[in-house]
């Protein structure tokens, strides 16, 4: 028996490249499996095979990966994606973008020392999310009078997640396609696109790189990537995580010529599927060389997972698992220490490293201390609703590290359980204080990042309520409730007590399907003014002193685009608004976890 696997093992690739019939086959099968019981069914919203077959391949795999069947595919590993795919589509070749979307002048120039930027995840490695005055350049007056200036469309996609680096008038920014742009931050027009080997979520790093620079960030199939800002050419690529379900959601965070990747995964969500393995990812933190992209060290978040038995079909289960790290970790210079959030295990055994706040060794990856906040944490889609399941209490947010009013110095972290923590980086995260802001759960709580001026702590919460899709025809797998979840709140920074509270209203009657109050993008700050967005299509102005709203704007609609693309608005999740150099950008649309879709970039600016 062990001769005949190895040798299937061994014959495989060869009949695969000799055989496109075979290869065709199993690509063949996957589409019987997964796809026909929709898209062999006469329904006007389903297009049947004959206009899949019309479609080139790449946009095939683009919607499994990140786009209209993105739920589909997270039970797909990327073999069975791509076969599917082949066997589906064409192999015509994309062009990319019109001439008509670039400028004239497509030079890109960045200053030795930029006047204003908002560069990654944060404007400072703290990952504080405040952006000075001197950057920012917008008055309290001039938020209450933001007009859209212009709406960049993302062609073809369904989902807008990444957040723009903006320097001086310079921006770039990734997209679902796994399109990073370099555009003009006044007008949108394109510079260059560089294509990446899956969809770019993350934020992305520009870094001095000799007499020029490099942008840093990943992608969502683990590969980690290097490009010349000036030209958009790739210098260098790594895949820093082989494990088939590895995401890169997480931006990168850089000290003195080293960049610090978190690794995270949708293994959770694949092992809704009983036939799944569940579970063999592991979280961790990859340091590389910036020059040339060499690996220093990886440091992984739990051991090696073994098999634990089989689960109630037979199917093998492994663990331990997960213990991803979804945020930018957050750089202690001066205590030469790297701190990161982690997510839950998705198997038993639990380990006592996930929803915790790690430190890590700048120079060696070495785990200086790790603080647990919830423990016996084993939660994925396969045991969601039982009673063995964890509560699924991530910490998906970079810890924050901030200069309290007493001059102490604090690292602060939201978690999906509806606490922020305050923890003492002197005393190996020591607990100061912790205060509720929301109910928590699965996609509840603090989920992608608060803001801080060192007085005070803004967070908003997410606190989705949902239920599982019956439809025949949606795709998306939740229903969402359009009158529950959301808040804003305000918290001295010395004590966590509560300055203020903003509750979210309810979608109007007749909101798109998918419509939320909930809260989960991250909260942006600039003096004297909090921005914050919903899962109901809007980025709102706060005051930071009281909470009075000075301005929103509803991005839920269709859009106009400077690139000709034909753009619209959805739930804004995932990445907050970036404010630099007078102006405002957001991305919007968001269908996962059954928000609604979109694709554009909106950038904004007082008239
Ligand atoms: C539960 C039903 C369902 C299943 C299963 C399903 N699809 Fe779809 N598919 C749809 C619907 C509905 C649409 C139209 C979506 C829309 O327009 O928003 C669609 C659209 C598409 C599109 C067009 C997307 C675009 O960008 O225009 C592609 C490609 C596609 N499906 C591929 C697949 C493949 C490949 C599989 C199997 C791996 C699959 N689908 C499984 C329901 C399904």
């Amino acid at each position: 028996m062990l001769r005949r696997v190895k040798l299937l093992a061994f014959v495989f690739p060869l009949v695969m490249s000799a055989s496109p019939l075979l290869a065709a086959s199993s690509g063949e099968a996957v589409y019987l499996k997964r796809c026909a019981v929709c898209h062999e069914q006469a329904n006007d919203r389903i297009p049947p095979r004959t206009v899949l077959q019309k479609m080139s391949s790449a946009r095939i795999v683009r919607a499994l990966d990140a786009g209209a069947m993105m739920a589909v595919g997270f039970t797909l590993s990327r073999e069975d994606r791509i076969a599917v795919a082949s066997y589906l589509g064409t192999s015509t070749i994309e062009s990319g973008p019109p001439a008509s979307a670039f400028c004239s002048d497509r030079t890109v120039k960045l200053a030795a020392t930029p006047k204003t930027s908002w560069n990654g995840w944060s404007p400072g490695s703290n990952n504080a999310r405040f952006q000075p005055g001197n950057s920012a350049r917008l008055s309290i007056d001039q938020v209450r009078g933001l007009k859209l200036k212009w709406a960049f469309g993302f062609d073809g996609d369904v989902i807008a997640f990444a957040p723009p680096t903006v320097i001086d008038g310079q921006l770039f920014v990734g997209s679902a396609a796994g399109l990073v742009h370099a555009m003009r931050a006044k007008t949108g027009c394109l510079q260059w696109v560089f294509q990446a080997n899956g969809p770019v979520r993350s934020s992305i790093l520009v870094v001095p790189l000799g007499s020029e620079y490099a942008l840093l960030f990943g992608d969502m199939t683990g590969w980690f990537y290097a490009v010349k800002a000036e030209t958009g050419k790739l210098l260098w690529k790594v895949q820093v995580d082989t494990h088939d379900s590895t995401r890169l959601t997480g931006g990168p965070g850089a000290h003195q010529g080293t960049v610090y990747v978190p690794v995270s995964s949708w293994e959770e969500t694949r092992s809704g599927d009983p036939e799944y393995a569940c579970c063999t990812f592991r979280g961790s933190v990859v340091a590389l060389r910036i020059r040339d992209g060499k690996q220093l060290w990886k440091t992984w978040m739990t051991e090696v997972p073994t098999e634990r038995g089989k689960n109630s079909r037979g199917t093998k289960s492994f663990g331990p698992s997960g213990v991803g790290v979804w945020s930018t970790p957050t750089v202690d210079a001066e205590r030469n220490l790297l701190y990161v959030g982690t997510g839950d295990n998705y198997s038993p055994p639990v380990t006592d490293t996930s929803d915790a706040v790690t430190a890590l060794d700048l120079a060696t990856g070495r785990v200086a201390w790790s603080r647990q906040m919830t423990a016996n944490d084993a939660y994925n889609s396969g045991c969601a609703g039982q009673e063995t399941c964890g509560p699924d209490f991530d910490f998906g947010s970079s810890p924050i590290l901030v200069h309290a009013p007493d001059a102490r110095e604090l690292l602060l972290a939201g978690q999906k359980s509806g606490i922020v923590w305050a923890l003492d980086p002197a005393k190996q995260g020591e607990v100061v204080w912790q205060t509720r802001v929301g109910l928590g759960g699965t996609n509840g709580g603090v989920q992608w990042g608060m803001a801080t001026d060192g007085q005070h702590v803004f967070a908003t919460v997410s606190d989705v309520k949902r239920s599982r899709q019956t439809s025949q025809t949606d795709t998306r797998r939740y229903i969402i409730d359009p009158g529950a979840g959301g808040g804003l709140t305000a918290l001295r920074v010395a004590d966590g007590s509560q300055e203020w509270h903003v509750a979210a209203k309810p979608c109007p009657e007749g909101a798109p399907s998918g419509c939320s109050p909930s809260q989960p993008g991250a909260v942006t700050e600039i003096p004297g003014v909090v921005f914050a967005t919903s899962t109901d299509g809007h980025i709102r102005a706060h005051s930071a002193e009281t909470g009075e709203l000075l301005w929103e704007f509803n991005t839920m609609r269709d859009f106009h685009t400077v690139n000709g693309v034909k753009g619209s608005g959805g739930s804004i999740d995932g990445p907050g608004p970036v404010v630099v150099n007078g102006m405002v950008f957001i991305s919007s649309g968001y269908p996962r976890n059954g928000g609604v879709p979109g694709n554009v970039l909106l950038a904004f600016a007082p008239e």
